[in-house]
């Protein structure tokens, strides 16, 4: 248990935030749940003790793909694989949002085959209802944009960001991301995703990634005339050097991708060039999706710092344990560590971001998921970059009412980040 928790990154904790309650957010995503071992997020800062108490989450209930048996489309333990879908109206009727779950990845047969055990790997283990916030709420107040399209969250239990195909006999794992992507797709094209105007591709994290991935394939789901366009929350994973001059996250990436035969799914412009491995980085793929993407981002991910930049792994005397729980705690050496990783990402998209279509929201923030949480969405003190919000910023560029490249400056600058901090 310790050891699959190590790999996949050993900050592993149900994030309670203070300011609205009990709401499960961002690193929970991640990994497999150890509740209380690892640091339990206190408080964000900038404490907003003002803030309202925000209305009840619509709770939407989750509905099996019955269909998905017949072509292998299953869960790793051989479930079948869920989705949750509120349903638009009005000028929303045709409209839809699909936001694809994170929760990292299993890499090792040993960590898939825990993986089994969790909601992350099997449909027995799902919540039966999800709360839908952020980007995902009915509620003009809270997603202005989007509240009376068609929503849904597609439920994540492949661990190889909805891209594997394979199994292992001997460990009763099946892979099949793809193949549940596909499942999910035809399911809600028959419940009228078909006659969709518009539609939005999205998803954090892992799910961030899998949207970049499968960005054009949703494109070509519908016909010209349809506006279709892909947002990537927390999604650009670095090949980045850890603090140890490894390589955590391309050794990661390596056993995801080797072991669930994720090659054959990658974008054929990637992996004509480059190795498997690098084709599952956001970094060798993004100039290459021909649709419209976006891409929003925490320069200083919450999640790489912790998990692929200085993991226990990478840091055995846990000389980063403060600066990675708190970034007020970072030396100026770390800073300068971090300071380069911005630099990375920055140049990462740099390419990308000269085409007008694209979209862009890199702030100066330690955050991780930032379209799902409603206080980094859409509050009254959400995080800023040139005084737009991420919920303004999103819809600005998906509307195309205005293009939207926002760059932060370098950290300290950004008093408005709802910054994760951990005890
Ligand atoms: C910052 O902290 C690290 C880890 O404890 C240490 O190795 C480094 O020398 C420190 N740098 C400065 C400038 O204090």
């Amino acid at each position: 248990m310790k050891v699959i928790l190590t790999v996949l990154g050993y900050v592993c904790c149900v994030v309670g935030v203070v300011l609205s309650g009990s709401e499960l957010g961002s690193f929970e995503d991640f990994t497999v749940i150890e509740k209380q071992k690892e640091g339990l997020l206190s408080l964000v800062e900038n404490d907003r003790a003002a803030s309202p108490v925000s209305s009840k989450p619509l709770m939407v209930p989750l509905t099996l793909i019955q269909g998905a048996a017949s072509t292998g489309a299953v869960c790793l333990d051989g479930t079948l694989p869920g989705y949750h879908l509120h349903r638009g109206y009005e000028s929303g009727a045709n409209s839809w949002l699909i936001q694809l779950e994170g929760g990292g990845w299993c890499n090792t047969i040993r960590n898939c085959v825990y993986r089994k055990t969790t909601r992350r790997g099997s449909s027995k283990y799902m919540e039966k209802e999800l709360p839908f916030t952020g980007i995902l709420s009915n509620k003009p107040e809270e997603s202005p944009d989007f509240f009376n399209w068609n929503r849904v969250k597609i439920r994540y239990c492949d661990g190889a960001s909805f891209s594997g195909d394979g199994g292992n006999e001997a460990a009763k794992l099946v892979f099949r991301g793809q193949r549940i992507w596909l499942a999910a797709m035809e399911e809600l094209m028959s419940k009228g995703m078909q006659k969709a105007s518009q539609a939005l591709l999205s998803g954090c994290s892992a799910g961030g990634l899998a949207s970049i991935i499968h960005c054009d394939e949703f494109r070509d789901l519908f016909p010209k005339t349809t506006k279709v366009k892909c947002l990537s929350d927390a999604g650009l994973f670095l090949d980045a050097i850890d603090v140890s001059g490894g390589h955590t996250l391309r050794n990661l990436f390596e056993g995801v991708v080797t072991l669930q035969g994720v090659q054959k799914n990658l974008p054929k412009s990637c992996i004509n060039n480059k190795d498997p491995t690098s084709c599952f980085f956001p970094q060798n793929l993004i100039a290459n999706v021909k649709t419209p993407l976006f891409l929003l981002n925490a320069a200083y991910d919450a999640w790489q710092l912790q998990a692929s930049l200085a993991p226990r792994s990478a840091d055995p005397h846990g000389s980063w344990d403060d600066c990675k729980s708190n970034h007020a705690r970072c030396n100026s050496s770390q800073i300068q560590f971090l300071q380069d990783f911005r630099n990375q990402m920055l140049s990462a998209v740099r390419d990308f971001s000269r085409s007008s279509q694209n979209g862009l929201f890199l702030n100066s923030c330690f955050a991780h998921c930032q379209s799902e949480r409603q206080d980094t969405w859409f509050a009254a003190d959400s995080p800023l970059v040139k005084n737009k919000g991420v919920a303004e910023s999103v819809g600005d560029w998906y509307f195309d009412r205005v293009q939207v490249k926002a760059i932060d400056c370098a950290y300290p600058c950004d008093n408005t980040c709802h910054n994760l901090v951990f005890k």
